[in-house]
């Protein structure tokens, strides 16, 4: 199984990015700046290759079935929605992959504001975990920050933190090697049933719950620490 291959540290890790907007695209910039291969796909492949075109031989662009299908870890870069769709249509595919799900339940209303897409007691993290055959290994992760904090805050000193979420040793250690190429320090703040305090609205590991801030390790422990007592 490629996905156990990757605990090996010697072995190259091809990452597929589903989504090349303002996460996907910011993602993929940082693993490929790290030296990490990545096949990156959108609904418009013009839009992926034009990605895959500036960042050069370690990218490519693919169909969505393509991409998962030759990587080892699958990051789904779009909307929820789009996310369950995605998921339900390529069930197959994921098997045995490492499944990256950094969406937020979030929807805009015409006037732009912005509102809760699921009840307050379910995560899109539990709901994409839901979905995916039993044999892939699941985190939530790259999520926490708004992408202009995701790419201004990589490879500071300290390393600035992204915590994720995952019941799976495989999902953890691969999750670990892409959060740190990416340029941050990964904490695991527990499992999928933890996932909804990585996500906004209302999570208070989200960046959003944390005043905007970015947080290094030493901050982070003390955030999750400090778990927020909701009404
Ligand atoms: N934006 C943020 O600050 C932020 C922060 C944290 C988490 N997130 C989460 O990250 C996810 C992506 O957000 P984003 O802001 O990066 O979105 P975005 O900029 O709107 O990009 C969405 C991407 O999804 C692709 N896409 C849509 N339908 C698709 C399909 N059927 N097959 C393949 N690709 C498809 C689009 O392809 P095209 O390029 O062809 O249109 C586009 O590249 C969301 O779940 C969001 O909640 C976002």
């Amino acid at each position: 199984m490629r996905a156990q291959q990757q605990l090996g540290k010697g072995v190259r890790l091809t990452t597929a990015i589903i989504g090349v907007g303002n996460i996907g695209g910011t993602l993929a910039r940082q693993l490929v700046g790290a030296g990490t291969p990545v096949i990156v796909a959108a609904k418009d492949e013009a839009n992926a290759e034009a990605l895959a075109n500036e960042l050069g031989p370690l990218a490519r662009a693919a169909s969505v079935e393509d991409a998962i299908a030759s990587a080892d870890a699958v990051v789904f870069a779009v909307w929820l929605d789009t996310t369950r769709e995605l998921v339900a249509k390529h069930a197959s595919l994921l098997e045995n992959k490492v499944v990256v799900d950094p969406s937020n339940p979030i929807g805009f209303d015409a006037d732009g504001q912005m509102s809760r897409t699921l009840p307050d007691d379910q995560s899109a993290g539990a709901v994409v975990a839901a979905l995916l055959p039993a044999s892939a290994h699941f985190v939530k992760a790259f999520g926490t920050l708004s992408a202009p904090a995701l790419a201004s805050g990589a490879n500071r000193e300290p390393r600035a933190v992204l915590f994720y979420a995952t019941d799976d040793d495989t999902a953890a250690t691969t999750i670990q090697r892409l959060v740190r190429a990416a340029g941050f320090e990964p904490l695991r703040a527990g499992g999928v049933a933890d996932a909804g305090r990585l996500e906004a609205p209302g999570g208070d590991l989200h960046q959003f719950g944390l005043n905007g801030e970015l947080v290094d390790l030493n901050q982070a422990h003390a955030a999750m620490a400090m778990r927020k007592v909701t009404a």
